[in-house]
């Protein structure tokens, strides 16, 4: 699975900010039909991601657009408009059952046996910023034609009635379900936007404790943002080493034949062997 350390919006009819979003070496790139999109601009929102599909060059960051929400009405001109031009990946909002990704899958199906692309090349993610998909969030996991599950912030506390603070701890509940789902799932965890795009203080620390409690990465919104959250979801170089020597080491203490053994004054034993090659297979996602 590719490496989606930052998760960029835009919307999805301003060509300015999608040709410049190319050129910001960001993980992920998501051109936006639903909410960054007005009313009045999902039409030109949907023209403007074909152009940028048909003649941008995204490098290495990837390509995914947006729809609206399945039930919205708008899903598939959405879906519909953009698939032909071949996104990396279809990103789902406020998805709540598994009817809702299975209906994008099947379309998708169809256009992958269509062109000749492999099946299930296409990938889905899926956002999760509502009561029920949080309920539901167990079986929607399980589809298997997801990468990803996005945590809507802003989205659930509406859903929940909850005011939103700066320690977000309104959301933890609901952060750590979806991480919990992720990991039963081998799905990656996105986390929240930091709104407040001017505070780069606030965005580190809020990127470091999503990374501490789970999320592989985190959406973002302003070109600011990139290089700050993209760091905060990369292994240390410290962190790098330290895993290294628990894998060394680990080998050589089972040949001894002990499960647990000491490193630096801390028992090592299996669950941190586990964490160091998460690490060590983050680290090595993000090109380190
Ligand atoms: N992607 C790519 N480029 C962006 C960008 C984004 N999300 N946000 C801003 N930029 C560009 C601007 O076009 C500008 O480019 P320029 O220097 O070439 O003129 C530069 O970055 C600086 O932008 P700035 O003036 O600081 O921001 P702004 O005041 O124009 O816009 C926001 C602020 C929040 C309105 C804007 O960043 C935005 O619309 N973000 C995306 C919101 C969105 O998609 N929401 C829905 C999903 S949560
Ligand atoms: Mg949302």
């Amino acid at each position: 699975m590719r490496s989606r350390r930052a998760l960029l919006y835009m919307p999805g009819d301003n060509w300015k900010m999608i040709a410049k979003s190319v050129t910001l070496g960001v993980d992920s790139i998501c051109m936006d039909m639903e909410d960054g999109a007005a009313v009045n601009k999902k039409a030109e929102a949907r023209a403007t991601i074909v152009k940028a599909l048909q003649e941008l060059d995204f490098g290495a960051s990837e390509k995914l657009a947006r729809i609206n929400s399945v039930g919205s009405g708008w899903e598939r001109d959405d879906i519909e408009a953009v698939l032909p031009f071949r996104p990396d990946g279809i990103v789902i909002p406020k998805v709540e059952s598994c009817e809702q990704v299975e209906w994008a899958s099947r379309i998708i199906e169809d256009a992958e046996l269509k062109n000749g692309w492999q099946v299930n090349s296409l990938r889905i993610l899926i956002g999760v910023e509502t009561a029920k998909g949080i309920l539901n969030l167990k079986e929607i996991a399980a589809h298997p034609r997801l990468d990803a599950v996005i945590f809507g912030g802003e989205d659930f506390a509406a859903s929940i009635g909850a005011t939103r603070t700066k320690e977000a701890l309104e959301l933890l509940y609901a952060r750590q379900a979806v991480i919990v789902a992720c990991a039963a799932h081998d799905l990656q965890a996105l986390d929240i936007v930091t709104i407040d795009y001017k505070d780069a203080d606030a965005l580190k620390a809020e990127s470091e404790f999503g990374a501490r409690i789970g999320f592989v990465g985190k959406q973002i919104i302003h070109p600011n943002q990139v290089q700050i959250v993209q760091e905060a979801f990369t292994p240390s170089d410290e962190a790098i080493a330290y895993a290294r020597r628990i894998v060394e080491t680990f080998a050589a203490s089972q040949k001894e034949g002990k499960g647990a053994y000491a490193l630096d004054g801390k028992m090592i034993d299996m669950p941190l062997l586990r964490n160091a090659e998460k690490t060590l297979a983050r680290a090595k996602a993000a090109g380190k």
